[in-house]
């Protein structure tokens, strides 16, 4: 307990007493670190309130297969799962979550280099099935923790193509899957939400636990489409968005690794940025290349110098129309709940530019792709590797939690975000057909 502050216990509510004369802000922050009776979690879903540290009522609700799978690779469970990092650790004021990543890193794209015709990864699968015409591919017959240097780059310039990659059958530990996302990437460590125990980088994807935290999800809110999250409260992985989107460089290659699966049900789904760009009218097109606009972070903390102001979320500036580094190809960077204004434009030109947008993204079926995460063999899981650059994502919560489901993500941070004048849409540079309205 800091110095500075006394916090008595009561039946009710802390009471706390200053005691000296610190400035306000470190003393509403040694009250928020000092007494767990404060959600220092701040996600949009204000009702969960995850514990800090390992947690043992997690043990409780932890499927078998995932078990086996953690137990396997070495990680301890016996303190509690999953593990969210330390009060002392977790920013309180948006400054200080926006100062974890604020230096420019070094990303090289793995699939900038990588043989386009991807021979290696090909030849040695046994099938390569397109799930649709624009989007989704899956790989039959390889292990992701055997793939080589080669196939790994591969394997990156096809997600890159392609917008999300799947693998079923696999037997992967949670640390060849950090592995694999340290190839891909430099590996995001969030400040806060639940990871595997002493594998910082590899987040724990448990809607079961979170509403066993308090996170009200049901049949009436789930999967409401078209919903506004950045007005409303949403849950979950429910609406349509993009990963990370408020980082200096944001989310790019991002791999989910289902180890406990529904036999029916809790899909996710999958939308094309370049094909989002590309429905669009060279008019269009036109007005929004080189744009900038405002992204937001997920979760919320506090503002130092208005700390009773209501929470708060990082924000950063990227162009709206991005290129992307291994492809070449303009792909359009915007989100329903995450993306807040076009920079230069009115509030209310902005949001029926980008609320337009948001739809375009959302309700082209010809651009999305739905996976059905089944394995066909006991004791083993599934993975999608996606590119969060060029795409968004939503899970399906139709099996309204009646079987468990587990997942492990490590999400691999790329470059940060450019627009090239002179790239090319994926769909001008394949030569495919594109409208010219008169
Ligand atoms: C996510 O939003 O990253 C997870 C998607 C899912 O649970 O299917």
């Amino acid at each position: 307990m800091p110095a500075s502050v006394t916090v008595t216990e009561t039946q009710q509510a802390p009471v706390v007493q200053i005691v000296n004369d610190l400035p306000l802000d470190t003393q509403i922050e040694n009250l928020i670190r000092g007494t767990d009776k404060i959600n220092i979690t701040r996600a949009k879903n204000t009702k969960v309130s995850f514990e800090t540290g390992a947690d043992k009522t997690g043990l409780e609700l932890l499927p078998e297969s995932t078990r086996k799978r953690l137990e396997a690779d070495g990680i301890d469970v016996s303190k509690g799962y999953p593990e969210v990092p330390d009060r002392s650790k977790i920013p309180i004021f948006v400054d200080q979550a926006h100062a974890i990543r604020d230096s420019d890193v070094p990303f090289v794209d793995r699939g900038k280099n990588a043989d386009p015709e991807k021979k290696a990864l090909f030849g040695a699968a046994t099938e390569v099935i397109n799930l649709t015409k624009n989007v989704g591919t899956e790989i039959v017959g390889l292990q992701l923790e055997d793939l080589t240097d080669q196939q790994k780059d591969e394997l990156a310039l096809l997600i890159a193509e392609r917008v999300v990659v799947f693998f079923r059958d696999q037997k992967l530990s949670p640390t060849a899957q950090h592995k694999l996302g340290d190839y891909l990437g430099n590996i995001e460590v969030h400040a806060q939400v639940p990871q595997v125990p002493g594998l910082p980088g590899t987040s724990v994807i448990w809607v079961d636990y979170q509403t066993k935290k308090g996170m009200e999800l049901n049949f009436a809110n789930s999967n409401l489409s078209n919903w506004d999250s950045t007005r409303y409260l949403n849950v979950g992985n429910q609406g349509w968005h993009t990963d990370l989107v408020h980082e200096r460089q944001p989310a790019g290659y991002t791999h989910l690794h289902l180890d406990a699966i529904p036999s029916v049900g809790s899909d996710t789904i999958w939308a094309s940025g370049y094909g989002a760009y590309d429905k669009l009218s060279d008019e269009l097109k036109k007005f929004l290349d080189g744009k900038e606009t405002v992204y937001v972070s997920a979760h919320q903390y506090l503002d130092r110098d208005d700390p009773f102001g209501g929470p708060k979320r990082i924000e950063r500036v990227h162009p709206l129309v991005r290129t992307h580094p291994a492809t070449g190809w303009k792909f359009l960077y915007v989100n329903r709940g995450m993306t807040k204004r076009i920079v230069g434009l009115s509030p209310v030109e902005s949001d029926i530019i980008l609320n337009y947008l948001f739809d375009v993204y959302e309700k082209n079926a010809d651009l999305q792709v739905r996976f059905k995460w089944t394995n066909t063999k006991q004791g083993y899981g599934t993975s999608a590797i996606w590119d969060n650059r060029v795409s968004q994502h939503r899970n399906v919560w139709d099996h309204e939690g009646a079987e468990p489901r587990h997942g492990t993500r490590v999400t691999s941070l790329a470059e940060k975000p450019f627009f090239d004048p002179e790239s090319k849409s994926q769909r001008e540079s394949l030569g495919l057909y594109l409208h010219k309205w008169d």
